[in-house]
């Protein structure tokens, strides 16, 4: 097989890359580890910046988005009880979607299915091949069969524990690192949101975050430590909890039920730098990992993608390499803030177990200047409703 662009990975950002290649002319053939079920079965982010939500509507997979999206021009943060709002309109005149990655995914499928794009799922045994030279290839197994596809350009957009940033040789690779000493166990439930916007709850307990995705599905999360595993949270152990966590006139409002969906995720603070070698392009959570705080890992893969993408379409249609060889550098830029955000973010609402009382004035301090700063309310609302690409 032969394609101009072979990506790895049928995640949001292989497939937003493929959509966007395709729509412009340039071939592509996707490769995915696992079945279409099980990629549309995983629970992830929810919020969508206004650049994510706009370069969705140009692949043509922002119709049912549009409809039933819920725009959000605000959020909520509270420490130990107190509560207040941070309005991102007024202060940056931005806003954000809430629109689960899982729906981001299955409209990415539908709108790759009505163009007749080449995807590839359970493609097993995945490996790179001459990535330095100008004849890279891609050999993998589908069904009982091997099969080499020839191509430029490889765009690994296979996550975090994905073989392509692995192909890079070490020697040529700097990598940072930072990983918390906690997890968020998250929990979807067919209940009413306790909130119409998200709070973001800093307490003595840890932390808290209320989240959604519908009027009728609520998504939310706990901070736990590293040893908890979700066997050791009934459902009813989670609430409790909680509710412990948010603000008394919340907690009385809060509707529980059964969780349809229970999950501990790490925290972790990672760049791989460069995002390039040679004939292969590093996307999203293949190259760089956030905490969720700052809810930035799903854009950040999406602004990748519209960097690689305009790379790509330069080079097949002037032929000039300018776009690909500043990639990596125009990427990491928008990368190291969003690194910052997020870090900032978990830093002032999390427990640590190191900390002591001055990191917890800190925190307090930095709650402070958002609740009494505009300048402050500013800068965090830049950062959350997303960095211009
Ligand atoms: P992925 O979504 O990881 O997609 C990569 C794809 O590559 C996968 O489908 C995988 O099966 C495939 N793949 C892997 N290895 C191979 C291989 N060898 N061959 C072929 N295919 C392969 N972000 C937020 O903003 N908010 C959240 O609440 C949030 N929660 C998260 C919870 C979890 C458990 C995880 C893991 C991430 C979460 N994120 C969250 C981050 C966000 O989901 C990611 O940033 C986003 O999915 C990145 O998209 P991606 O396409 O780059 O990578
Ligand atoms: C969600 C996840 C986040 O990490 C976040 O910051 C906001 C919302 C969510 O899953 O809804």
């Amino acid at each position: 097989m032969r394609t101009q662009v072979a990506i790895i990975g049928g995640g949001p950002s292989g497939l937003l890359l493929s959509q966007l290649l395709n729509r412009a002319g340039i071939a592509t053939v996707v490769l995915e580890r696992r079945s279409r079920d099980y990629v549309l079965s995983r629970i992830r982010a929810g919020i969508l910046e206004t650049g994510t939500v706009d370069l969705l509507r140009e692949a043509g997979a922002g119709a049912r988005m549009d409809v039933e999206g819920i725009p959000h021009d605000g959020c909520l943060l509270a420490d130990n009880g107190e509560m207040f709002r941070i309005d991102f309109a007024a202060a940056c005149g931005r806003k954000v979607m809430v629109y689960g990655q899982t729906e981001v995914t299955q409209d990415l499928y539908d709108a790759q299915d009505a163009i007749g794009a080449t995807i590839f799922n359970e493609a097993s045994d995945v490996a790179l091949h001459d990535v330095d030279s100008d004849t890279p290839h891609v050999t993998f197994r589908h069904g009982s069969k091997d099969h080499r596809l020839d191509c430029d350009v490889i765009a690994g957009c296979d996550g975090f524990h994905g073989v392509s940033r692995q192909s890079i040789p070490a020697a040529l690779r700097q990598e940072f690192e930072r990983i918390y000493p906690f997890g968020w166990l998250g929990i979807l439930s067919r209940t009413p949101p306790v909130s119409d916007e998200l709070i973001y709850a800093r307490s003595d307990r840890g932390f808290a975050l209320a989240s959604l995705r519908n009027p009728m599905l609520s998504r939310y999360y706990v901070q736990v430590p590293l040893t908890d595993r979700v066997e050791d949270w009934s459902d009813e152990a989670f609430w409790d909890e909680f509710r412990a966590r948010l603000p008394a006139e919340v907690a009385a409002r809060l509707v529980t039920g059964p969780s349809i969906e229970k999950s501990i995720a790490p925290l972790r603070s990672f760049v791989s730098e460069p995002m390039r070698w040679g004939r292969l392009f590093l996307c999203g959570d293949a190259a760089h990992i956030v905490p969720p705080t700052g809810a930035k890992g799903l854009n950040l893969a999406v602004s990748d993608v519209h960097y690689l993408c305009e790379a790509l379409i330069q080079r097949y249609r002037t032929g000039s390499e300018a776009g690909l060889d500043g990639y990596s550098a125009r990427a990491l830029a928008r990368v190291w803030q969003a690194m910052r955000f997020s870090w900032s973010m978990t830093t002032m609402m999390h427990s640590f177990p190191e900390h002591g009382g001055f990191d917890r004035r800190m925190q307090q301090t930095e709650l402070a200047l958002l609740q009494r700063s505009e300048a402050a309310r500013r800068l965090m609302a830049e950062n959350y409703t997303g960095l211009p690409f």
